[in-house]
């Protein structure tokens, strides 16, 4: 339903929810140095999987693409996991942590209901996402700030393919005014593909290190935040300038 209100739409994986918490579960099986290199290559194998299926007009879960991506990063290292290992580490996706802002984000995003709707943005399909926000520990006690999950699940493609961002803005009740919604995202394709479908987009730069993704130039951050927390700030800011604007 359209409301007035500004849309914020938090990408989970990467952007709310740490991604990095899943190698201490592979640390249990492989040692903290070698967790970390598999969890690193087992991110990079999942957003590579989902772009190459996109690419190829094909579609496949995201749950099948991280237990695939899984496989391939052991593989990578000379490992071999059996089933029921594999299905332990999988479920490291339903207790993952949030980043340390994100409580502090979201209560900033309550008291400003007033103004702005939330949202969960996602790969992931509808039962990975509301599991992964329902069990995790300091993610689930939030999950009524969200108005609705909206995945890419709907759409059978993956982000940044520009049919997933018309998705998010249709669910959002804002066609026609998809300037009016915001992505937060950690992810920098995730950032370029909003900006590239006509969004804003704030990007959370963790590393502290600036924007660096070069593929183009054109479609940059709206904001460039230090955290979840100070990129709601600023949305709150611009939505409070656009709403002076409009009435002077
Ligand atoms: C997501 C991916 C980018 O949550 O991790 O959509």
């Amino acid at each position: 339903m359209a409301t007035g209100k500004t849309v914020i739409a938090f990408d989970l994986y990467g952007t709310l929810l740490s991604t990095e918490s899943i190698a201490h579960e592979l640390a249990k099986l492989y040692g903290e140095e070698k967790a970390a290199s598999i969890a690193a290559l087992w991110r990079r194998y999942q957003l590579e999987y989902t772009w190459r299926i996109t690419s190829m007009g094909d579609y496949r879960t995201f749950s099948e693409i991280t237990r695939g991506s899984l496989t391939h990063a052991l593989s990578e290292h000379g490992f071999e996991l059996s089933a029921g290992k594999t299905d332990q580490l999988m479920q490291a996706y339903d207790f993952l942590h949030v980043f340390p802002e994100i409580p502090a984000a979201l209560k900033l995003v309550r008291e400003n209901s007033n103004l702005v709707d939330a949202y969960i943005f996602s790969n992931g399909t509808l039962e990975m996402v509301g599991t992964s926000v329902k069990s995790s520990p300091d993610l689930g006690p939030h999950a009524s700030l969200f108005k609705s999950l909206i995945t890419v699940d709907d759409v059978k493609c993956y982000k940044p393919a520009a049919r997933v961002y018309e998705h998010l803005v249709k669910e959002a009740g804002k066609e026609g005014s998809k300037s009016d919604v915001w992505l937060v995202s950690g992810n920098p394709f995730d950032v370029v593909g909003a900006k590239s479908a006509g969004l804003k987009a704030a990007w959370i730069d963790r590393a502290g290190k600036g924007w660096v993704d070069r593929l183009d130039t054109l479609h940059v951050p709206s904001i460039i935040a230090t955290g979840v927390e100070d990129a709601v700030k600023s949305i709150l800011g611009w939505v409070k300038d656009a709403k002076a604007r409009t009435k002077s």
